[in-house]
């Protein structure tokens, strides 16, 4: 099935992937791409509706990025968001101003009122809150537009241009701080583009089935399988569409959580597929042995990964396909889609160069992570698998700290697993983002019963992030953490101390090595 399609193109802003999330949340496919895109290539791809970014750039100035006006005569309706709305006034013969001309720049808040005759505004309160970032604005407008929307400062929050469809907000939609965005953004997608709304993980998940039937043929697959959402996902979806001509590997490295491997092999083991556990971890353990530097334990964990993995690949043979499990943020931010990203990253390490095979088959490459999860949801993975927290492919051994021991990842397993069923039992475990036990390598005195204790401190941590690359650490109610403390001493011998991790990243990171 061929499914609608807009075209995100994108002038360089920084809400680029959130505009293209935005739209796919209003069920409706779309695909982000350079402004650079030769236009026959735009052309070919039967567009519903182009948006324009935002860019950090003025449109006057030699290097900024601009298209070819054959983008304006392609009769597909347009959509430009700041910078892009910006392009579009420029493009089409009006005029643009610096702000510095007039005071005319805005940052943040800001109040504005719409004509809700607008197709854009249809349906919409009259006045609210837009996202305003801009310091050049729209001074005179192109023949056959109006300005839609007002602002203070801004006469030409938002224009039109009906008869071609060409819409322009000064402001940013996509945001959540513009308070009607996303209706907004559902108004240019159903009201003028036309869009029915056809991307569910339902029908991508037909879609895609089908088509790695085609591709797959009669050939083998082989898939590393972390237990991680991505690879997870992507198992279920291989094992739907070719069952037994599939062989995943899972590598247990005996550092993962308490029962997440036997979780992994329960939800995969009866899928159709050929499942492959290696039970590795005393082969790692032994490797780790007497180990406490943070990078050598990651090199280690990472080196023996891939040993252990080519040495299962080797007795499979020849395989025609392996599957990565890339996602669209991977895809966008490696190239804007220019050309194939191979992921070279497992997340324990990079995959060995010479497993056989012949190509590499990527099947979640058009996704988002929600949609990942979606897709999970829709294919039946438990949903322990679905919403499963980050987790780092070293595992446990960088959330022990100093030299690692069998009885020490039997400490925190035991530790780290009730801090998780008390942040569950109490419902925070989906607004929480990660958060975990780390052993610490110190020890101090405590009183248990009448005798004297000298045993280990345990050090929790949980954050709130988006991208994971800044985080602010969790403000978990005390009570939840006395629950969770007092079940920690209590069960886990050898812990006489909890302690919360509160500094955000920067300047600590979220793991503690
Ligand atoms: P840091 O500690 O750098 O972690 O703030 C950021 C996010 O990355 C995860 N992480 C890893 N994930 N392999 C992975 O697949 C790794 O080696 C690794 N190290 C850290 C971490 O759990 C957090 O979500």
């Amino acid at each position: 099935m061929q499914h609608e399609k807009v075209l995100i193109l994108d002038f360089g802003g920084q809400y680029n992937q959130l505009i293209a999330r935005r739209v796919r949340e209003h069920n409706v496919y779309c695909e982000v791409k350079s402004y650079k895109t030769p236009i026959e290539e735009i052309r070919a791809m039967d567009l519903k509706g182009i948006i324009f970014t935002g860019g950090p750039k003025s449109v006057y100035l030699e290097d900024s990025p601009r298209t070819g006006k054959e983008i304006f005569e392609l009769g597909v309706p347009i959509l430009g968001i700041c910078y892009g709305a910006q392009f579009l006034v420029y493009g089409l013969g009006g005029e643009i101003g610096a702000a510095s001309e007039e005071a005319a720049a805005e940052f943040g808040r800001t109040d504005c009122t719409f004509d809700t005759k607008s197709q854009i505004f249809r349906g919409l309160k009259k006045k609210s809150v837009v996202w305003m970032s801009h310091n050049d604005y729209i001074k005179t407008l192109p023949q056959g537009f109006r300005s839609v929307a007002r602002s203070g400062k801004c006469p030409y929050g938002a224009i039109e241009n009906p008869e071609k469809k060409f819409y322009g907000t000064q402001f940013h939609p996509e945001v959540n701080h513009t308070e009607q965005g996303f209706d907004m953004l559902g108004n240019f997608l159903y009201n003028v583009c036309g869009c029915k709304g056809d991307w569910t993980m339902k029908s991508y998940a037909e879609t895609a089935t089908r088509e790695l039937r085609a591709k797959i043929g009669g050939g083998k697959a082989l898939l590393a399988l972390s237990g991680g959402v991505d690879s997870s996902v992507a198992c279920k979806l291989l094992a739907n569409a070719i069952g037994s001509q599939l062989t995943c590997i899972f590598v247990d490295h005996g550092l993962m959580r308490k029962n997440e491997g036997d979780e992994v092999e329960a939800a995969f083991a009866d899928s159709g597929v050929n499942f492959v556990r290696v039970n590795a971890g005393e082969r790692f353990l032994s490797k780790l042995a007497g180990v406490t530097e943070p990078e050598s334990k990651r090199k280690i964990i990472g080196e023996e990964f891939i040993r252990v993995f080519e040495e299962e690949a080797k007795k499979i043979g020849k395989v025609d396909f392996l599957v990565q499990g890339t996602i669209y943020p991977d895809v966008i931010e490696s190239g804007l889609g220019d050309a194939a990203v191979i992921k070279s990253h497992h997340n324990v390490g990079g995959l060995p160069d010479y497993v056989d095979f012949k190509e590499i088959i990527e099947p979640l490459r058009l996704l988002f992570k929600d949609e990942v999860r979606e897709l999970g949801t829709a294919l039946g993975l438990d949903d322990k698998l679905v919403w499963r927290q980050p987790f780092p492919g070293p595992g446990l051994a960088i959330r022990i700290i100093g030299g690692i021991t069998p009885e020490k990842v039997r400490i925190l397993q035991e530790a780290d697993a009730i801090f998780r069923e008390e942040i569950a039992a109490a419902k925070l475990d989906r607004d929480i983002n990660q958060y975990f036990a780390v052993l610490t390598n110190m020890r101090s005195v405590g009183v248990m019963g009448d005798g004297r204790t000298y045993d280990y401190t345990l050090a929790l941590r949980g954050v709130s992030t988006t991208d994971f690359m800044t985080a602010d650490f969790s403000r978990i109610p005390y009570d939840v953490l006395e629950k969770v403390s007092n079940r920690i001493v209590n069960e886990v011998k050898h812990i006489n101390r909890i302690v919360y991790d509160v500094t955000s990243k920067p300047p600590a990171t979220i793991e503690w090595e």
